[in-house]
C-alpha cells in the first residue's frame, strides 16, 4: 500500500500533476478492451482525415486550372473527385464514430464495473476512514465526469489529433518552406496550454473537490433529514449548505472563466498564422516560387492545423477534470484490501461450533487498543451471553470473529481450525449475524429474506417468517411478501426490522449464531415470542448473545462480562449473582430500574428475578 491510500483518500489539490495524467492515460487505456473496434475506427479516422485534406488539395488542383490552359471537362471531373471525396469523409468519420461509441462504452462499463467489484473486496477498516458522501462522491460525480469525457471530448480530440498530424504532413510535401512557417503557431499555442494548465489546472482540481464537499453535505443532510427537522436545525443546515455551494461557485466560476479567455486567445493565433502564411506565400508566388492553387490549398491546410489545436484547447477543460476524477477513482481501485484470504486457505469444513480466542488483542485504530487479552471459548450448541457497559466492545468481539477486521495478536479458533486459514467466504457462511442497526435492501421483503441463503424458497422463508413472528405483519403489509422495502426498510418500524434480520438469519442456517442486541427495539411481549424462536433457532448450535436487558441471556451456558475491552467476569449467571461483583451489580441495577417503573419507590430489598 502506498503512503497516499492509507489515511483518508487524498485531497485533489495535493495530486500532483504527473499523477493526474498517468490516471488519465490509464483511463484511456481502456479503449484498448475491444481492440479489433478500436483499431478499425482509427483505420477509418485515418481514411476520413485523409480524403478531406484531398478536399483541400483538389481545390489547389480547381484554382490552378482555373488560372491555367485546362478545359471545363476537367473542372467538371476535378469537382466530381471532390463530390466523392466529401462521400468518403462522410462515411468513414460517421462510422468511425458509430464504433468508437461502442469502445467507449465498453471502457466505461468496465471502469464502473472496476469500481464497484473492487469496493466489494475492501474491508470495513477502509469504509470507517470514508466518509460515506464523499465516497459517493466519487461513484456518481467522478463517474458522470468521466463518462462526459469519453463520450465527447474524447472523440473530438481522437479526431484532432489526426487531423494535424496528416495535415502536418501533407504541409510539408507542399512547401517546406511554407510549412516551417505555419509552425510558429506550435509553440505558441503550446504556450497557452501550459498557461492554461498552470492556471486553470488548480482552479479545476479545486472545484471537484468543493462538488465533492457540497455531494457529502447534501448526503448527510439527506440521511440526517428527521434529525435536523427534530432539532429545528433546518436554518443552520441551510446556512451551511450556503456556504459550501459558495464555495463550489466561486471557484467554479474562477476555473470556467480562465478557460474561456483561452478560446479568443488561440483564435488569435490561428488568425496570425494564417495571415503569416498568406504574406510568405504571396511573397513566393511573385518570385514564382509558388502557385497560386499550391498556397489556396497551404491556407486550408493552415486553418485544418490549428483547428484540433483549438478543439484541444475548448476541451482542455475537461482533460483537467477527467484527468482529477479518473485520479481519484484510481486511487479506490488501487486500494489493497487489507482483509484478505491467506494463499492456500482452505474452505471451513462444516463445523460443530467451538469456538476459542485466546489472548486476543484488538484496536480499530493503530495505538487505540479496544480488546486486551480476550480469552474464552464456547462448546458446541452453547449460547454465549456478552453484556457490559455500552462501548465495552461486545460487538467488537464479534466484529473480529467473523473477520470484518483483523485482530493485532491472539488466535481465534473454530473447530481447532484458526480463522486465518480459512477462506473469508466459507467463515461467514458459517456464521449468521443479526446486527445491532438492522439493514435491509430496497426491494421485496421476499428477496431481503432469501438474501440470507442464494435458493432458499419461498416456503422455507415463510417459515422462517413464522418462527420470527413477523409473517403476522408481513401479510397485512400492502402487498405482503411483495411489498418493496423503500431505503432499507424506512416504511417498517425498527423493531419490525429487527424481526426481518432475525428471520434472515434463520433462513442462512448457519452453524454458529450472533445476535447483536437483536430484541433491544422490541416491546416485551414481542420480545418474549422471539426469545422463544431464537431457542429454537439455537438448538445445536453455538450462539453469542449480546444484550443490555440481561434478563435475555440468563440462561446462556456461559456469561462474559466485558468491561473496557477487558473480560471482567465470567460464569453462568446463578454463580455470578453468588459472586456479588460487576454482573451483580449491572443486574441489579437494571432490575431496580424496573421495578422502579412499576412500582414508584420499590426499594433495593426488592428479590427476585426481573421480567
Ligand atoms: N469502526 C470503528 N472505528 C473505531 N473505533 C470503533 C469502531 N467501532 C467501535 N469503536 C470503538 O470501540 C469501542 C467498543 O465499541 P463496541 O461497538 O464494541 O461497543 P459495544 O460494547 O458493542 O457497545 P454498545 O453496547 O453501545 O453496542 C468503543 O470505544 C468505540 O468507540
Ligand atoms: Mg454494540
Amino acid at each position: 500500500m502506498t503512503t497516499e491510500t492509507t489515511g483518508t483518500l487524498s485531497k485533489p489539490e495535493k495530486i500532483r500533476r504527473p499523477r493526474r495524467m498517468r490516471a488519465l492515460s490509464r483511463m484511456i487505456a481502456y479503449l484498448g478492451l475491444r481492440k479489433a473496434l478500436l483499431t478499425l475506427v482509427i483505420v477509418l479516422f485515418f481514411v476520413g482525415t485523409v480524403s478531406f485534406i484531398f478536399l483541400s488539395v483538389m481545390l489547389g488542383v480547381a484554382v490552378n486550372t482555373l488560372s491555367g490552359p485546362s478545359t471545363t471537362a476537367d473542372l467538371y471531373q476535378q469537382v466530381m473527385v471532390m463530390a466523392g471525396l466529401s462521400v468518403l469523409t462522410f462515411i468513414s468519420y460517421y462510422f468511425g464514430y458509430r464504433f468508437l461509441a461502442d469502445v467507449t462504452q465498453k471502457a466505461l462499463f468496465q471502469i464502473r464495473q472496476d469500481l464497484f467489484e473492487h469496493m466489494q473486496t475492501l474491508s470495513l477498516r477502509f469504509f470507517d476512514r470514508q466518509p460515506i458522501g464523499e465516497l459517493m462522491s466519487r461513484v456518481t460525480n467522478d463517474i458522470d465526469v468521466i463518462t462526459a469525457f469519453f463520450q465527447q471530448p474524447l472523440g473530438t480530440m481522437l479526431m484532432g489529433l489526426f487531423m494535424l498530424v496528416i495535415t502536418l504532413a501533407a504541409m510539408f510535401l507542399l512547401s517546406v518552406t511554407l510549412a516551417v512557417v505555419a509552425c510558429i503557431a506550435i509553440p505558441l499555442m503550446m504556450g497557452l496550454v501550459w498557461l492554461l494548465a498552470k492556471v486553470a489546472g488548480p482552479a479545476f482540481a479545486l472545484l471537484q473537490e468543493r462538488l465533492a464537499d457540497l455531494n457529502g453535505l447534501m448526503e448527510e443532510t439527506l440521511a440526517g433529514e428527521k434529525t435536523i427537522i427534530a432539532f429545528r436545525q433546518q436554518d443552520a443546515i441551510a446556512g451551511s449548505q450556503t456556504v459550501v455551494s459558495e464555495g463550489a461557485r466561486e471557484v467554479g466560476s474562477r476555473a470556467q472563466v480562465l478557460s474561456l479567455v483561452i478560446n479568443p486567445l488561440t483564435v488569435l493565433v490561428t488568425n496570425l498564422d494564417v495571415s503569416l502564411v498568406a504574406l510568405f506565400g504571396s511573397v513566393m508566388i511573385i518570385n514564382h516560387d509558388l502557385s497560386v492553387g499550391v498556397l489556396t490549398t497551404f491556407l486550408s491546410l493552415t486553418l485544418l492545423f490549428a483547428l484540433p489545436l483549438t478543439t484541444i484547447f475548448a476541451n482542455y477543460n475537461f482533460i483537467l477534470s477527467a484527468a482529477v476524477s479518473a485520479n481519484r477513482i484510481f486511487q479506490i481501485i488501487d486500494e489493497e484490501p487489507d482483509i484478505v484470504d491467506k494463499p492456500g486457505a482452505v474452505d471451513l469444513k462444516p463445523v460443530n461450533g467451538h469456538v476459542v480466542f485466546r489472548d486476543v488483542d484488538f484496536s480499530y485504530v493503530p495505538g487505540r487498543q479496544i480488546l486486551k487479552k480476550n480469552s474464552f471459548e464456547a462448546l458446541p450448541g452453547q449460547m454465549i451471553g456478552l453484556c457490559g457497559p455500552t462501548g465495552a466492545g461486545k460487538s467488537t468481539i464479534i466484529n473480529i470473529l467473523t473477520r470484518y477486521y483483523d485482530i493485532d495478536s491472539g488466535s481465534i479458533e473454530i473447530d481447532g481450525q484458526s480463522i486465518y486459514d480459512v477462506t473469508q467466504e466459507s467463515l461467514r457462511r458459517q456464521i449468521g449475524v443479526v446486527l445491532q442497526e438492522p439493514f435491509l435492501f430496497s426491494d421485496t421483503v421476499m428477496n431481503n429474506l432469501k438474501y440470507g441463503r442464494g435458493g432458499a424458497t419461498d416456503e422455507e422463508c415463510i417459515q422462517a417468517a413464522k418462527d420470527a413472528n413477523c409473517h403476522e405483519f408481513i401479510t397485512r403489509l400492502p402487498k405482503g411478501y411483495a411489498t418493496i422495502l423503500s431505503d432499507g426498510g424506512r416504511n417498517l418500524s425498527q423493531g419490525q426490522r429487527q424481526l426481518l434480520t432475525i428471520a434472515r438469519a434463520m433462513i442462512a442456517n448457519p452453524r454458529i449464531l450472533i445476535l447483536d442486541e437483536a430484541t433491544s427495539n422490541v416491546d416485551t411481549r414481542t420480545e418474549r415470542s422471539i426469545q422463544a424462536a431464537i431457542r429454537k433457532l439455537q438448538e445445536g448450535r453455538t450462539s453469542f448473545v449480546i444484550a443490555h436487558r440481561l434478563s435475555t441471556i440468563t440462561n446462556a451456558h456461559q456469561i462474559l462480562v466485558i468491561n473496557n475491552g477487558e473480560i471482567v467476569e465470567r460464569g453462568t449467571h446463578d454463580e455470578m449473582m453468588k459472586a456479588g461483583g460487576f454482573y451483580y451489580n449491572l443486574y441489579m441495577s437494571q432490575f431496580k430500574g424496573r421495578v422502579a417503573d412499576i412500582l414508584p419507590g420499590a426499594s433495593t430489598h426488592s428479590k427476585g428475578a426481573p421480567v
